[in-house]
């Protein structure tokens, strides 16, 4: 093998989804723990920061200042390297959360155990659809009272449809949590020591090890009764349904108290999938491919007023990026020799020598780097897969000073174009419309507008609670549609026609009265 492809075949890069306070910052920190990148638990804050954001600058600064920081986490664990992407949460939730998981091979479920499925995960899960990305399942905070586990693995198959394989199981629950057990293995994880101390952890062989009944008492019998269920009626791993999408493998655990990490981050690294080829405009890019190539998902304001570029995050899909080399941006159609790009070490911002397929690198911007675009050594294609997301939350823009409606608009292009948010403008009137999956960004788009671009306005509320791209073969019937929709047809920034619904009911009984028109929640940039 070339040492290319030893690289591509070394890689894992992948994000967390679930829902706020499931505990994806504790397990990040105990992944990055695990993975020697940090010495101390402590170090992913960010998320004190974000849960006090208000329109306060000063916490906004402070989050975005963290969180570029906290982008994209790169660490060793065995023979492996981890790229883990951070899918912003809480109140700076945005269309960032979801362009991310375009960039990853696969994700890590993170489920509370109290909660099970809860609306923000089922929403990410429809994300990591659109590329049918391999999900391994953590079910957290088994320390504290839980839903019984099977209860939780029906929830997953039937709310996300996925089959759910258990590997570790847990033995008791809240003050009785004594371990897991490995089914693969056959082995008992117990935990001996203090709570957060990761080495105190005895292993047992053997489901039926003498000794077992008497030492864990009534967990043991129930562990038992739950095992003989899942070994008769249950489902078993199968890597090809994992790579699939369809088979998700089950790690339980409480990842306060390291309690079945290193199990799942070990099932992790085996079995998620390394670097993956990606569809292009002119062929599928394997990462084995010499020449470099990627593209940009994630565009992130230096909030430093100082200091005013902005970085661009850019997944390597093929080839080796190498330290100062020259690097195509095919939609500008000029080179840009790259010098300085960063990598993300846990908390260190370093210069890249090399990067492979799967890593991330952080170019500076200066206003010419779009989200979507693709980086070559010189040929001309184009990345798709990485689109638009109808946004959920709308405000109309009122301009306090009327003469400044040039440097608005410019504004609002840029700004659209670093995916900060999303511009329409009706058809039928002079508005303008802001979409955003996420309350925080309208703060952003407002402080920046202000701050970059000069202009002072304000947001009302819209009443519109949804957005969706129309298109339609048909010249005739997409006008006749439009002529009679008039008033909630509008042009997003590139030009493209959307449908404002009012209500979902609207968009259903619209999508019922237009069976000819398509109604796309995502699109791909052009
Ligand atoms: P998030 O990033 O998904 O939002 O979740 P985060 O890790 O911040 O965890 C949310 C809360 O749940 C935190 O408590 C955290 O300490 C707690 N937690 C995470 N994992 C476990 C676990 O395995 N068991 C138990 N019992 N709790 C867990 P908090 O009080 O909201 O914040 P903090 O004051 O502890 O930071």
């Amino acid at each position: 093998m070339s040492a290319l492809s030893d690289e591509v075949a070394r890689r894992r890069t992948f994000a967390i989804i679930s829902h706020p306070d499931a505990g994806k910052t504790t397990l990040t920190e105990k992944l990055l723990l695990f993975g020697g990148a940090i010495q101390l638990a402590g170090t992913v804050k960010g998320k004190k920061a974000s849960r006090h954001a208000t329109s306060d600058w000063m916490a906004l600064e402070q989050q975005r200042g963290i969180s570029v920081t906290t982008s994209v986490m790169q660490f060793p664990y065995r023979e492996r390297i981890v790229n883990l992407l951070d899918t912003p949460g809480h109140e700076d939730f945005s269309e960032d959360t979801y362009r991310t998981l375009t960039a990853v091979d696969s994700a890590l479920m993170v489920i509370d155990a109290a909660k099970g499925v809860e609306p923000r995960t089922i929403k990410l899960m429809e994300v990591t659809r659109l590329r049918d990305t391999p999900i391994v399942t953590f079910v957290n905070k088994l320390d504290r009272e839980s839903r019984p586990s099977l209860d939780l693995l029906d929830e997953i198959e039937n709310v996300l449809g996925l089959s759910c394989a258990p590997i570790t199981w847990p033995v008791g629950m809240g003050r009785d949590f004594k371990g897991v057990y490995h089914l693969l293995e056959d082995r008992f994880y117990l935990y001996t020591g203090p709570k957060d101390r990761v080495s105190d952890i005895e292993t047992v062989d053997g489901l039926h090890a003498p000794g077992l009944a008497e030492r864990l008492g009534r967990p043991y019998q129930t562990l038992l009764e739950e095992i003989e269920l899942v070994q008769m009626a249950g489902t078993p791993f199968d890597m090809e349904q994992y790579r699939q999408a369809k088979l998700t493998p089950v790690f339980f655990g409480s990842a306060i108290s390291n309690f079945g990490v290193r199990e799942l981050l070990n099932g992790f690294v085996d079995w998620a999938p390394p670097p993956q080829p990606r569809e292009s405009s002119v062929r599928p890019i394997k990462p084995s491919d010499e020449r470099f190539s990627g593209f940009v998902f994630k565009i992130q304001a230096n909030m430093d007023p100082k200091h005013r570029d902005r970085i661009a995050f850019l997944r390597v899909c093929s080839g080796v990026y190498t330290r100062g080399m020259n690097l195509h941006s095919v939609r500008v159609g000029s080179n840009v020799r790259i010098s300085n790009a960063l990598t993300f070490m846990a908390s260190d911002r370093d210069v890249v020598e090399q990067a492979y397929p799967g890593d991330i690198i952080g170019l500076h911007n200066h206003g010419t780097i779009s989200i979507g675009d693709s980086f070559t050594e010189g040929e001309d294609l184009v990345f798709s897969g990485i689109p638009n997301f109808a946004p959920e939350l709308f405000r109309r823009v009122v301009l306090r000073d009327p003469l400044k409606s040039k440097q608005l608009n410019k504004g609002l292009d840029q700004l659209c174009e670093e995916g900060a948010t999303q511009v329409y403008r009706p058809v039928s009137n002079n508005d303008i419309v802001l979409g955003a999956v996420g309350v925080l960004q309208f703060d952003v788009v407002q402080y920046r507008l202000k701050d970059e671009y000069g202009v002072d306005c304000v947001f009302e509320p819209a009443a519109i609670s949804t957005a969706r791209w129309v298109s339609c073969p048909d010249e005739k019937k997409f006008r006749e549609f439009r002529e009679k929709n008039e008033l909630r047809i509008a042009a997003d920034h590139q030009g493209a026609l959307v449908y404002l619904a009012s209500s979902p009911v609207n968009l259903a009984m619209t999508q019922e009265r237009f069976p000819d028109i398509a109604f796309d929640d995502t699109r791909e940039h052009s």
